[in-house]
Parts: structure tokens; sequence; C-alpha cells
């Protein structure tokens, strides 16, 4: 617990707050002031359980970013330190309830076309997801339904999709292509995603995922597709600015690590920043790859090994874990996400939302499956699918905590504890959801 008062050193003395709220009987800025300076990087260790709680709260707001956190009191007597609160503050009462950062969700495919349900049923009766690969469902069904669709299509079922992350709380979201695999498919995805976020008023990263798969035309001459994303579909994406990143399946049956360099290194060339789905189902050095090429975030790490766990530890890429996509696919382990922290390794949380692995879209179940099935302590979680998971997509310094100057996206739970939302196992735990200051939930 804290007792000191941060404000926005920038601020304008003589310009009142646009929004104020009191009665806040847990505030979690997730924010420590001696330690997440821009250069301090993503939470590790103990520091990853520093949830910056302070009792009887509030927070002040003004042109969408945190003007000032502390007590009620110190809050209230730093306002209207010239007198009366002005009449133009809005004042909102959370009447006890606890108040958090909105969620970062920094691993999506949120463009898709039908969802995969057939699938789900066929895993349930015995088979894999990698057997319903091998025989032309997975990605690969996707990617069929998606080039079928048209932009309008995909906007209106993206929109709907994000609606509902939003719904329950995620306010910053990590979307990757990946179901296009064409130059112009993929384009129309990234397009889709930046609209769709745009609309919907989320903050967005755009990952460009050509490397998703090897399409149907190019299976028996994948060398021909790698030169297509290398030297055709990256510089366009590039040229038109439709991404933020470049992500890489990197698993023994899709992208070998030879494959995933390649790709990634062009991108990197190109400007882009990188992530990577690494060591997801069998272990093949993903998660090294990752470290070595400076990328933002290595993802899953279901199958990570000793060096892998090392070589995150010893880096300042994020080990960004996808829980929901083990419970989806009932595989017989998580990972190994107590040793990592252990080694030091930065852990973030995603949902992985997509149509095949894991579509659950929840930050809250994603929050509650690490805890009850990979032991992470509520205090990790939250750091991890806020602060951490910021840090995984390089917006740490807008989003993820409630530190004055940072984007006020902040959650009212529905509770005076944060620790309920992991405990109720996804049950509607968000009351309300404020992005940029202004209630949009
Ligand atoms: O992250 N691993 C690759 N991509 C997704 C699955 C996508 C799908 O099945 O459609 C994942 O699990
Ligand atoms: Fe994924």
């Amino acid at each position: 617990m804290t007792d000191r008062l941060l404000h926005d050193p920038a601020v304008d003395p003589d310009r009142p707050a646009d929004l104020l709220v009191t009665g806040i009987g847990q505030l979690c800025t997730v924010h420590r002031e001696d330690h997440d300076d821009a250069g301090a990087g993503p939470r590790r260790r103990a520091a990853l359980r520093e949830i910056g709680a302070i009792a009887g709260a509030a927070l002040a707001v003004r042109d969408g970013r945190v003007l000032a956190v502390g007590t009620e009191a110190e809050v209230g007597r730093w306002l209207a330190r010239d007198g009366d609160l002005p009449r133009s503050t809005t004042v909102v009462d959370a009447g006890g309830r606890a108040v958090v950062p909105g969620w970062v969700d920094p691993h999506t495919h949120s463009v898709f076309g039908r969802t995969r349900q057939d699938e789900y049923e066929r895993r349930a009766r015995g088979e894999t997801y990698l057997e319903i690969a091998a025989a032309g469902g997975g990605i690969r069904a996707s990617v069929r339904d998606l080039r079928a669709r048209d932009h309008d299509d995909l906007l209106e079922l993206a929109c709907e999709r994000l609606g509902r992350l939003l719904d329950q709380g995620t306010t910053t979201v990590e979307i990757k292509s990946g179901y296009g695999l064409t130059l112009e498919s993929e384009l129309t995805m990234l397009r889709v995603a930046r609209e769709a976020a745009d609309l919907v008023g989320m903050r967005a990263v755009i990952t460009c995922l050509a490397a998703h798969e090897i399409p149907d035309e190019y299976r028996d001459r994948r060398e021909a597709y790698i030169d297509l994303v290398c030297e055709e579909i990256l510089p366009r994406v590039v040229a038109e600015k439709l991404a933020d990143r470049c992500d890489v399946f990197c698993e023994p049956s899709v992208y070998d690590l030879d494959e995933s360099e390649r790709i990634l290194a062009r991108a990197r060339e190109l400007g882009l920043r990188l992530t990577v789905h690494a060591d997801e189902l069998e272990p093949m050095g993903g998660a090294v790859l990752a470290a070595r090429m400076g990328a933002d975030s290595a993802d899953h790490l279901i199958a990570i090994d000793e060096a892998g766990i090392a070589a995150l530890a010893g880096s300042t890429t994020v080990a960004t874990l996808l829980p929901a996509t083990v419970f989806t696919l009932g595989l017989p382990a998580y990972a190994p996400a107590r040793a990592m922290i252990d080694a030091g390794c930065a852990i973030a949380l995603a949902s992985d939302f997509n149509p095949g692995s894991s579509p659950i879209g929840s930050v809250p179940l994603v929050q509650s499956i690490a805890c009850s099935q990979m032991k992470l302590v509520p205090a990790e979680a939250l750091t991890a699918t806020t602060l951490n998971a910021a840090w995984a997509l390089g917006v740490a310094g807008e989003a993820g905590s409630l530190a004055p100057g940072k984007a006020a996206d902040f959650l009212i739970l529905a509770g005076d504890d944060y620790r309920l939302v992991p405990y109720h196992g996804g049950t509607a735990m968000v009351d309300e959801v404020y992005r940029a200051g202004c209630r949009v939930r």
C-alpha cells in the first residue's frame, strides 16, 4: 500500500480535471514510481506482484490521461488547491468498488470468417489439433473461408468480436493477419484489423502473420511462398504502413528455424518489430530465436526447454503465455510459468483469441486459468495482463498501468478486490470500462 499522491508533472495548474473517480475501495495502479520509468523494462520475479494498491483512493483524469492518483483525501486536496472542485469536473463515485487498468491482450487473431466448432467437436471425440490440421482443417480451413469474403463482411465480423473483448475489459489489443496468405488478402486483413479497432475504440497493435501457414497452393514449393512473404507481402505492408510488427508460426510442421529466421530478419530490415509463435506444440528453439532476434515477445512456449528459458530470462523479450489455448485444446501441460518466473523471465498473458485453438477472448478467464492451472498468484496475473502485456506490445509508455501521464484506460470492477476477477473464473466481474477517460461500456 502506498499513501503517496502521484500527479502528472506536466500538468497546467490552472486547468481542472475532466473526470474524478472517487470512492475507490481498492485502486490497483500497477505502477511503482521508482521502478517503472521508460528504461525499466517489464516486471520480473517479485516485482511481478507489485500492483500499487491504494485503499480509499481517487483517480483524476484530464484530456484522456491520468492526472493524479492517490488516496481520496490527497487527490481531493490537490485538485481543490485554490478552492472547491470546479463544476466542469465530472465526479463518478465508485461506491467502494475496485479499479484496475484496462486489460492489454497482446496476442489475438481477431479477424476471421467462420467459427470452427466442428473441429472443437472432433477434438472432443479424440482427434488432435495437428491431425485436424494435417487433414486440411485448422488454419487452412480458415484461410479458404476468409479468401471468399470481402472487406466489409470481415469488418463487420471483426467489430462484433472486438466489441465483445471490450465488453470484458480489453482496452488494448494486438491483432494479427494470417488467414489470407495471399498479398491482397493479407493486406485486407491488416486494413480490417486497424479499421475495426478504430471503430470500436480500442488501442491496437497490428501484426503481419503472413507466415502463419504454408498456403495450399504452395505446399510443394514452400520456398516460393517464403519469397513472396519476404519480397512482396512484407514490403507492401511496410510501404502502406499496415502493420507494426511481423510474426511467424515457428513450429516443426509449419516454419522451421531457418525459414523463420529468414522471414524475421527481412521484417526487421524493413523496420517492423518482431514477435514469434514459439515452442507451442513441439520444442524447436523458437524462444531462443526470438530472444536472439530481439523480438518484443515469444508466445505460447508450452514446450519451451531449459535453453529457451535461459535465453528469455537474459533478454528483453517478453514470454507471453496463452493458457486458454492449452485449456481449449485439452493439452496435457501448460507452459512452465513458475519455472520461467523463477528464472527471471518477464511473463505476460494473452488470450490467443482465434477460431481454432482459442475461441476464448476473455482476459478474466485467462487470469483464472493462469492462477488455477499455472499457479500464478492473482497479483502476477494482473501485472501479466496489464503492464507486462503492454511491454510485450511496445506500448508500455501509454498503456498497462495507471501512472500519471498515461492513457486513462481503466475498469471499475463488480466488487472491492481485484482477485475477484480470476476467482470468479470468467464470470462478468467488469462493471464499467473507460478508454482514454471516456466510459465506453
Ligand atoms: O496461436 N498457432 C498458430 N495459430 C493459432 C491457431 C490458429 C487457428 O487454429 O486458427 C494459435 O494457436
Ligand atoms: Fe496465436
